[in-house]
């Protein structure tokens, strides 16, 4: 090896970890980090080509799709015509419960009228203006959401990884001028789920979401979710060397910036944050100064039976994002802070279409409803019925599936191993029986209704799945 590359490699390997395992290290540098090493690669989804698909017609529109639309998504070979409530149905007639909602987004459900109405006049009346200007939908919803949360301010934008974008930029922003940091460090979970921009798969803690898209965003380190032991070694093994480093003649001091977790894992398999690991989080950033940034793009807006997901583990972050259910469907996204956090200035950071009147009027729309008809609290009590309706199939058939976790209304049916169950072929099964689901890894299987469900439709759907689960283990 050149000599200079070599004392480069030993430099940067010796000052950003440690110093006792250097040469170990340094050999770790030169390899792919293990985790990615280990991982399968991603398999493309076809679903439309898939064995469960394989002999069902194609719709009219999969042509059109094929000729016109990047191919980015593997669809059912189903087109979705109209919904009503918790229901949908497609160009054949056939009836669902949607138990997917756009992917926990539409909250209240399909063709609310209340959500319905203040859009459509929203849209006769103002629907898009510059932030150069004041609109009072925009105000009013960050003051409900300042209201009902621990954040001082809000910064809208339109989807969650966007939201997420804006977290990453104000953690650095904050490192820089609050911290001291040249080289700001943001630590965010393996099996996370952040979004597809640039920054936001980098933080995405999932080597299969990563390829192909190199060379990724500088700055994010990955730990194992809910383990606060290797959070805690994380933080002060980089803040240590960072500090080190920063003396060095040339080189920027690194350091933690930020730790960025969702409240529950989603795409990770609908696994819950635990209490102690977010507390051993706050604790770290309390004493460091780096801020806690709680991913709440799926878990927010009532989903998990608490408004916040932050509110199920008890600690309060400096920093929140949201988006999915803010709009019940129309497209909005939103980052929190604390005011010691809010260190952006006017040109820091923008979105044309950020918390426009119209997103504004939906995002109202919702916030009522979710106050006049207790939805949060209906989240909690469906949640207990549905894990309990599906706790009633884990008994009646052992051995299939694993576990059934979750909070107010995500959860998720993991398939054990041994029964040979992937979630793709179950999911199948399910919209075959009129259940709309839709997979949370390679054997978890999400619940996400909308906020709306009923009693009624929670047990509905606990029997077609009941239904699903038999004819997919029969299929075997
Ligand atoms: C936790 C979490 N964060 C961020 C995102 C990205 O949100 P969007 O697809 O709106 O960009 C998602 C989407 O599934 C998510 O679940």
């Amino acid at each position: 090896m050149h000599r200079t590359a070599f004392t480069v490699l030993f430099t940067s390997s010796l000052f950003s970890h440690s110093v006792g395992a250097f040469p170990l290290l340094l050999l770790r540098r030169l390899a792919p980090p293990a985790f990615q090493a280990s991982e399968p690669s991603p398999a493309p989804m076809r679903l439309a080509a898939s064995p469960e698909n394989a002999a069902r017609p194609l719709p009219a529109e999969a042509a059109v799709f094929a000729q016109n639309i990047m191919a980015t998504y593997g669809r059912y070979p189903i087109t979705m015509v109209k919904g009503q409530g918790v229901r949908l149905w497609d160009s054949t007639g056939k009836e669902y419960l949607d138990f997917v909602a756009g992917i926990s987004t539409c909250c209240l459900g399909h063709a609310n009228p209340g959500l319905t109405a203040a859009v459509t006049e929203q849209l006769g009346k103002l629907h898009h203006v510059s932030n150069l200007y004041y609109t009072a939908e925009q105000g009013r919803l960050g003051a409900w959401l300042v209201e009902h949360s621990v954040a001082d301010k809000v910064f809208f934008c339109n989807s969650g990884a966007e939201a997420n974008e804006a977290a990453i930029k104000l953690a650095r922003k904050h490192a820089h001028e609050k911290l001291g940091l040249g080289e700001p460090v943001i630590i965010t979970a393996k099996a996370s789920f952040h979004g597809r921009t640039l920054a936001a798969i980098t933080a995405t803690g999932q080597p299969k979401y990563h390829r192909g898209f190199e060379p990724l965003v500088p700055g994010f380190v990955y730990v194992d979710y809910n383990d606060a032991g290797a959070l805690e070694r994380t933080v002060r093994r980089i803040n240590f060397w960072g500090r080190l480093r920063g003396w060095l003649p040339g080189k920027k001091r690194r350091g933690v910036a930020a730790i960025l977790m969702e409240a529950l894992q989603g795409e990770g398999g609908i696994r819950p944050g635990s209490r102690s690991f977010f507390a051993k989080a706050r604790a770290l950033c309390d004493e460091t100064g780096a801020l806690l940034m709680v991913d709440e793009v799926q878990t927010g807006v009532g989903r998990t039976g608490r408004l916040w997901g932050y509110e199920q583990l008890g600690v309060e972050p400096d920093v929140f994002t949201s988006a999915k259910a803010l709009g019940g469907g129309v497209p909005i996204g939103a980052m929190l802070c604390k005011e010691r956090a809010n260190v952006f200035q006017p040109g820091d950071h923008a979105s044309t279409f950020g918390g426009n009147p119209l997103a504004c009027a939906a995002g109202l729309a919702v916030t009522a409803a979710l106050e006049r008809e207790h939805l949060v609290e209906n989240a909690a009590a469906r949640g207990e019925s549905l894990r309990a309706g599906l706790r009633k199939l884990q008994a009646q058939y052992p051995g299939v599936i694993e576990d059934v976790r979750g909070w107010g209304l995500i959860n998720g049916v993991e398939l054990s191993e041994a029964s040979g169950l992937l979630a793709a072929p179950v999911v199948q099964a399910s919209i075959d029986e009129g259940l709309l689901l839709v997979a949370a890894g390679a054997r978890v299987v999400r619940f996400v209704p909308p906020l709306v469900v009923s009693e009624g439709e929670v047990e509905e759907a606990v029997a077609r799945f009941g239904k699903a689960l038999a004819k997919a283990m029969a299929a075997r």
